[in-house]
């Protein structure tokens, strides 16, 4: 048996499988804290009652933990956490990576302008407030005793993975390309770790000797796990990042997208050949197997149909059955749903907005129509601008939480302009992270063979809502400026 965790913004769930046929045996889930500074010891209570849930590991061969990307764990010389780790979500480092953008610009002979090119170049990526460098910046600016103490700076999924080997000492400490290339610190598409970024971002001159993860390779074991804890039987996988974790777990291969609504929106493709993207629209960032794995990411997922259920009284069922009961384009009614500020577009200060009010508009019908095309509509604009980065699109599959939603499954594909696969609901994350348990366990070429879930194909006539969207996005991007 292996066994996959899933440590996400939420809570942890993990799954135990057959290491050959993938089968499922066992599942297991435990709460994480509200918020988007959280102790990363909760994470590790968590996953401990989880894996109880789950009914332990002791049958099991291998572990493997994904885990929410990005999230800041700065670590002493001790080894022990320093502060509160700061979340993905988190936008109070939006100044600081504006700040990291000019400078990197600067720091190349040009002016703050040439910024976002001389990012994308080193890492892939142009930083927004998600990414863990712009998070060490903000340390460095408003904690500087913090900063000053910090000896090493892992992941939350490098940081579990350590705690199951038992923290014993820096060189167990270990990540994988897909996390790594989520940092801000690491060039993506050579595969090593970007020191001088890291010092600028800490403001310190020896960040040389910072600890940084060792990054091993896809299904590269990270050790054994903490005989002191009875996991010494274990086989500890690499891990990686949620999304990549989600791509293995899907079965993802080139010209797959995976579209998944959950606490934040991540539209994510599978890409042989890196990406580099200076809008700042697609982060560039490695999978889970050796290639690439593009990523638009908005902040307002799942929640957006949290918010509007709230606001008209009604439960999930109820807002489909209501959304589903409008026509197409919501009577004119515009909702764009930067409800926790925006990550893409880069709008980290930005509230959302419900234009086009008027008496035949202002229904319940209505608004729950223009919550579930906004939310799609930041979706599409996050597909379209990974085409636009030569990123091949032919399949478009729907998962996270919010595709449970009848109403996000049939205009998706109005919204796309696209059919839209919905496979059966399921917890990919975690199974991507049993299935690279199951492959590290192998010690073969590629993962194994595991048999994917069923999709349902949902197609509708196209709705033309971009544009208006597109213009409406457009202004609010123009105020923010
Ligand atoms: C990816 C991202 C989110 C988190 C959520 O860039 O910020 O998808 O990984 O868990």
């Amino acid at each position: 048996l292996v066994a996959g965790v899933d440590s996400s913004t939420q809570s942890c769930k993990v799954v135990v499988r057959d290491a050959e046929t993938g089968a499922l045996r066992r599942f297991g889930q435990a709460p994480h804290p509200e918020g988007t500074e959280v102790d990363p010891e909760a994470w590790w209570d968590a996953l401990q009652a989880a894996v109880a849930a789950a009914g332990g590991l002791d049958d099991v061969a291998a572990v493997s933990v994904a885990g929410q990307q990005h999230g800041m764990v700065v670590l002493d010389a001790n080894g022990e956490v320093i502060r509160p780790a700061l979340l993905w979500n988190d936008t109070r480092s939006a100044r600081a990576a504006e700040d990291l953008i000019a400078e990197l610009g600067r720091a190349g002979g040009g002016d703050a302008a040439a910024g976002p090119a001389a990012w994308a170049t080193a890492t892939g990526t142009v930083p927004v407030a998600s990414l863990t460098v712009t998070k060490l910046r903000w340390l460095a600016d408003h904690e500087p005793e913090n900063a000053a103490r910090v000896a090493a700076v892992a992941l939350p999924h490098d940081w579990l993975t350590w705690r199951l080997g038992g923290a014993g000492c820096w060189d167990t400490l270990t990540t994988d390309r897909s996390d790594a290339s989520g940092t801000g610190y690491f060039d993506t598409a050579a595969g090593t770790y970007r020191r001088d970024l890291l010092s600028l971002a800490l403001r310190r001159d020896d960040a040389e000797g910072i600890v940084l993860p060792r990054v091993l390779a896809p299904a590269r074991a990270a050790g054994a796990g903490d005989d002191a804890a009875g996991l010494g039987h274990l086989v500890l996988g690499p891990g990686a990042g949620d999304n990549a974790a989600a791509a293995l777990g899907l079965g993802m291969s080139r010209g797959d997208v995976a579209i998944s609504v959950g606490t934040s929106g991540v539209v994510s493709a599978v890409s042989a050949e890196p990406v580099a993207d200076p809008s700042a629209l697609v982060a560039g960032f490695a999978d889970a197997t050796g290639a690439f794995l593009p990523l638009a990411v908005t902040l307002n997922g799942s929640r957006v149909l949290d918010a509007t259920a709230r606001l008209l009284g009604v439960d999930h069922a109820g807002l489909s059955a209501l959304a589903l009961a409008a026509g197409p384009g919501a009577a004119g009614l515009t909702f764009v749903p930067y409800l926790e500020g925006e990550r893409t577009p880069n709008l980290p200060a930005a509230t959302g907005s419900l234009v086009g009010m008027s008496l035949a508009s202002m229904t319940p019908e209505n608004v729950a129509r223009a919550a579930v095309e906004g939310l799609l509509c930041g979706l599409a604009d996050g597909m379209s601008a990974m085409e636009a980065q030569g990123v091949p699109v032919e399949r478009v599959r729907l998962i996270g939480g919010g595709a449970r939603s009848e109403a996000v499954r049939r205009i998706a594909p109005a919204v796309l302009g696209r059919p839209v696969q919905v496979p059966e609901p399921g917890e990919y994350v975690a199974d991507g992270a049993a299935r690279q348990a199951a492959w590290v366990l192998a010690g073969t070429a590629g993962p194994p063979e595991w048999s994917t879930s069923r999709v349902q194909t949902y197609e509708a006539e196209p709705t033309a809502v971009r544009d208006r969207y597109a213009a409406r996005r457009h202004l609010v991007a123009e105020r923010e400026s």
